[in-house]
């Protein structure tokens, strides 16, 4: 009997001491095929014949002939073989002969030729899947231990293909006088976070493991962020990198490779320095929990968002000098430029904007004059202003041009928006686009009395002409796109009257407006209702919608509704 789901199909023979695994692997969204089959020894490390793995053929061009090697597979196999479903939920009792001691998987780690790791107690060797493995190399973190953790954190893996595929691998149990409880000791558990740094107090958390902080109001109240409280968003764990260790690999749609250190792009390329706001897609997403329904992710307030100067080189001169046509690029082929990320983080952007000379794309070395902090990307990250922070990809050390956007989960089942009608399960990620360049965007982020008696506050005051009680609401104000702010709309009473902040000087530096603008408004007292009010009107007349109802989607993505804030409730 075969186990068929709308993305795989798995087979195994048993003959003799021959195992057969046969599968295709594919899933609608990523626009690839994996044919996979390899023979094995029954309980033994040794492949027979190495695996066929047939990775990324592309539709529309191969369609045919990839449905057509997923039918034969699927009819070959089901034809020739006896097959049996693997279970990884229903395993046989393991026999004596099958334990396995924990200090012998140790042994099978990065370094040995058969790598080996434990999911629960049951041992499995997966040289031969490694390098086919969708998630790439990051695999080898895992091995000589347990995935346990790991399959928690890439929830992509838990589903029954995934299972039969592990279960493909099994070689035994662990030994029962290695195990307390029952378990592998909580001391052998690999912890993927533990070279995660240091981090601000200051930091509002919203989870440690990956790190996700937003920056608290009174830092949001500078032009520049400074570095320790600057918003973490984190999707995984922090790579523990050194300068020298960076070997940048550029590919292109031809398939010729270029390799670069850290010496080789500091030295060979030209640097510039420009100042960007980097902004989650779910900046303000409590807003429209808040004030519409539940939203899937993390419940950010207005912090989500920070603002620094970036210095490094252009990805466009780093591109040209790999080989690509940069002013001049087949169209055909080179569609997007991919990057991934050490700690296996992946993002595309379009070409447009990867080789555009004003688009200021950027590998970026220095935050705000100092190397980047381990959180930010060090030793190097992309830097894509005016464009969601999702795909400045942070510890990057590859970049793919490609005529695909990238195949992670991120650039395909994340960071998109659907209608205010369509519910999490039944949405089909492929339909959407990816969320790339920001829409507009504004916050409050203080309110603050101002006692004209003050001799503090009385300058300020005389500035505006008044000398009565006042109140003082600051923010910021943003647009994707390299879109300049053009007016900022302030209400003291909940929007029935209007009045325009000013907008704060400020030194943002680059080809397009990529910083936010900082605002202010002073406002007597008096007018004071109990809810202010803020929205924001870019260059191109773009406007933020009153209510979060009509452009409600589930994920809570760019959620840019005016912003309310009660007078006595706070930011
Ligand atoms: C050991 C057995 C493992 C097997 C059989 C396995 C299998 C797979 C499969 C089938 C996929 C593609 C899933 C899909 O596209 O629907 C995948 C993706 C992935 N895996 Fe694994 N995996 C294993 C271990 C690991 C480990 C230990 C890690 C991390 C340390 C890891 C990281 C990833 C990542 C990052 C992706 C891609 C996620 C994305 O781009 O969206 N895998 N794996």
């Amino acid at each position: 009997m075969a186990s068929q789901t709308a993305e795989s199909f798995f087979f195994r023979k048993v003959s003799g001491s021959k195992v057969t695994v046969s599968g295709v692997l594919w899933r609608p969204g990523f626009r690839h095929i994996r044919v996979h089959r390899q023979t094995f020894l029954a309980n033994q490390k040794r492949c027979l014949a190495t695996p066929r793995s047939v990775n990324r053929i592309s539709f529309p061009v191969l369609e045919y002939f990839t449905w057509c090697l997923a039918i034969a597979s699927f009819a070959t196999a089901a034809s020739l073989y006896r097959t049996s479903v693997v279970h990884a939920e229903a395993p046989p009792s393991p026999s004596p002969e099958q334990y396995i001691r924990l200090d012998e998987v140790k042994k099978h780690g990065p370094d040995n030729e058969r790598k080996w790791v434990i999911k629960g107690t049951r041992v499995y060797d997966i040289t031969e899947w490694i390098p086919g493995h969708p998630g790439g190399e990051v695999i080898l973190r895992a091995v000589g231990g347990t995935i346990d953790r790991y399959w928690d954190i890439f929830a992509i893996h838990k589903k029954q293909d995934v299972y039969d595929i592990l279960e493909s691998y099994f070689i035994g149990v662990l030994d029962p006088q290695d195990l307390v409880d029952g378990q592998v000791p909580q001391k052998d558990v690999d912890d993927p976070f533990v070279t995660d740094p240091q981090r601000s107090t200051k930091l509002l958390f919203h989870s440690e493991r990956p790190c996700n902080a937003e920056t608290p109001p009174d830092s949001l109240g500078q032009f520049v962020t400074p570095n320790d409280v600057f918003y973490i968003r984190n999707h995984l764990w922090v790579p523990s990198f050194e300068e020298d260790d960076l070997a940048l690999q550029i590919e292109l749609p031809d398939g010729t490779e270029k390799g670069y250190s850290m010496a080789d792009l500091k030295s060979r390329f030209k640097p510039f320095t420009i100042t960007a706001t980097l902004q989650c897609s779910g900046n303000r997403r409590k807003h429209m929990t808040e004030e519409s329904r539940s939203t899937n992710g993390l419940q950010w307030n207005v912090g989500a968002i920070s603002n620094a100067e970036w210095t490094g080189i252009r990805l466009r001169d780093v591109l040209a000098d790999a080989g690509l046509a940069v002013d001049n690029w087949d169209e055909e082929k080179a569609k997007h430029v991919q990057f991934m990320g050490n700690e296996a983080y992946g993002a595309s952007i379009p070409i447009d904007k990867a080789v555009d000379r004003r688009g200021d794309v950027m590998l970026a070395f220095a935050m705000n004059g100092k190397p980047l902090p381990p959180d930010h990307g060090f030793p190097l990250r992309v830097m894509v202003p005016g464009t969601v922070a999702a795909r400045s990809v942070k510890w990057v050390q590859k970049i793919v041009v490609s005529d695909e956007e990238s195949s992670s989960q991120w650039q395909q089942r994340d960071y998109k928006c659907f209608g205010p009608n369509q519910g999490g399960k039944d949405v089909d990620w492929s339909a959407a686009v990816s969320i790339q360049e920001m829409p507009v965007q504004s916050a409050i982020t203080s309110l603050r009395d101002i006692q004209s008696h003050s001799l503090e506050y009385r300058r300020m005051l005389q500035v505006y002409g008044l000398e009565e009680d006042a109140i003082r609401v600051e923010g910021y104000a943003f647009s994707g796109g390299g879109r300049a702010i053009v007016r900022v709309d302030v209400s003291a009473d909940g929007g029935v009257n209007w009045h325009q902040a000013t907008l704060l000087p400020d030194d943002g530096r680059g080809s397009k407006h990529w910083s936010w603008k900082r605002w202010e408004w002073i406002v007597p007292k008096r007018l004071a209702g109990r809810t202010f009010v803020v929205k924001a009107v870019d260059d191109s007349y773009n406007v933020q919608p009153e209510s979060y109802e009509p452009h409600y989607n589930f994920r809570g993505n760019l959620t840019n509704g005016w912003h309310r804030v009660g007078y006595s409730r706070g930011i």
